[in-house]
């Protein structure tokens, strides 16, 4: 039990890896709020937590709306009292090349950036007064790599890289640490979608050169083994962690 007595907010909470992520820092005695914007879906992952004798709150989130985001903190504090550790998971796909309209644009950078940077500006002052904690951040080999008609998700991943190491250094007085995980290709409803519009099913997403195929372990990825990466950076294992960026890629990245 490696996250007892502490108190975790994961943004996205809903679904794919967000969903992950709640289930596992659950199984390792966190408190958890599901901060999503899907209602059905979020009062599902809590079920699932309570079912299995957890504890868990589904709080309804906009993390682009500075409003939504407060209550959500507030919520947090009166049901568990305080919180330790933020995920910043919140995302959407808006995949755009140069002929991006503004309106895409903003979009994007609303949920990805600013909705991250919303929620840490929020939820950083309960950790300072819990003494400290950590803050996961999903990055993505995005972050780092060019893909054909990406350039809007790309932007805010890669802005995400950037705001971990600078969050990491202005947060490091307050015993906060920061990092971020990278994904490579991760089976979840999105990606399934994604599949779906380029005619792949599971078993070709893991062998298309794209796709699965483009890593070193030849497969597309789980939500849990995100999610297992996303508990180490939160956990006290990772004590001399900060400013970091865990790939879990399946080597997509190292060749
Ligand atoms: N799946 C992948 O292959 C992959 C790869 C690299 C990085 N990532 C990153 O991992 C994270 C999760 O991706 P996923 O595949 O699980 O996505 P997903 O679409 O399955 O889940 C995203 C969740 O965010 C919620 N959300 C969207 N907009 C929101 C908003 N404004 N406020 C609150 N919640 C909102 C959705 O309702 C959903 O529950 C994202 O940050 C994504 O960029 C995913």
């Amino acid at each position: 039990m490696r996250l007892i007595g502490k108190v975790a907010v994961v943004t996205g909470g809903a679904m794919g890896i967000g969903e992950a992520t709640c289930l596992r820092f659950a199984e390792e005695g966190a408190a958890v709020v599901v901060a999503d914007i899907n209602e059905p879906a979020g009062q599902d992952t809590v079920r699932r937590i309570t079912a299995a004798g957890g504890r868990a709150l589904f709080v309804k989130t906009d993390v682009s709306k500075e409003d939504s985001v407060r209550q959500m903190v507030q919520a947090t504090v009166a049901a568990f009292g305080s919180i330790h550790i933020l995920v910043n998971n919140a995302a959407i796909f808006v995949l755009r090349g140069i002929d991006a309209t503004p309106e895409e644009w903003r979009q994007i950078l609303d949920v990805n950036v600013i909705g991250t940077s919303l929620v840490s500006k929020h939820v950083v002052p309960e950790i300072r007064k819990a003494g400290g904690g950590s803050i996961v951040n999903l990055g993505s080999i995005s972050s780092f790599i060019a893909q054909p008609q990406f350039v809007t998700y790309n932007a805010t991943k890669a802005a995400i890289a950037t705001m971990t190491r600078c969050m990491a250094l202005d947060l490091a007085p307050d015993n906060i640490r920061v990092n971020a995980v990278c994904p490579g290709t991760i089976w979840t409803q999105i990606v399934e979608k994604l599949a779906k519009e380029k005619g792949l099913t599971r078993e070709t997403a893991d062998t298309d050169p794209t796709w699965g195929g483009a890593s070193m372990l030849k497969r597309v990825g789980e939500p849990r083994e995100i999610a297992n990466a996303i508990l180490f950076l939160a956990s006290e294992e990772a004590s001399y962690v900060t400013g970091a960026h865990l790939m879990v890629d399946g080597g997509y990245t190292a060749v």
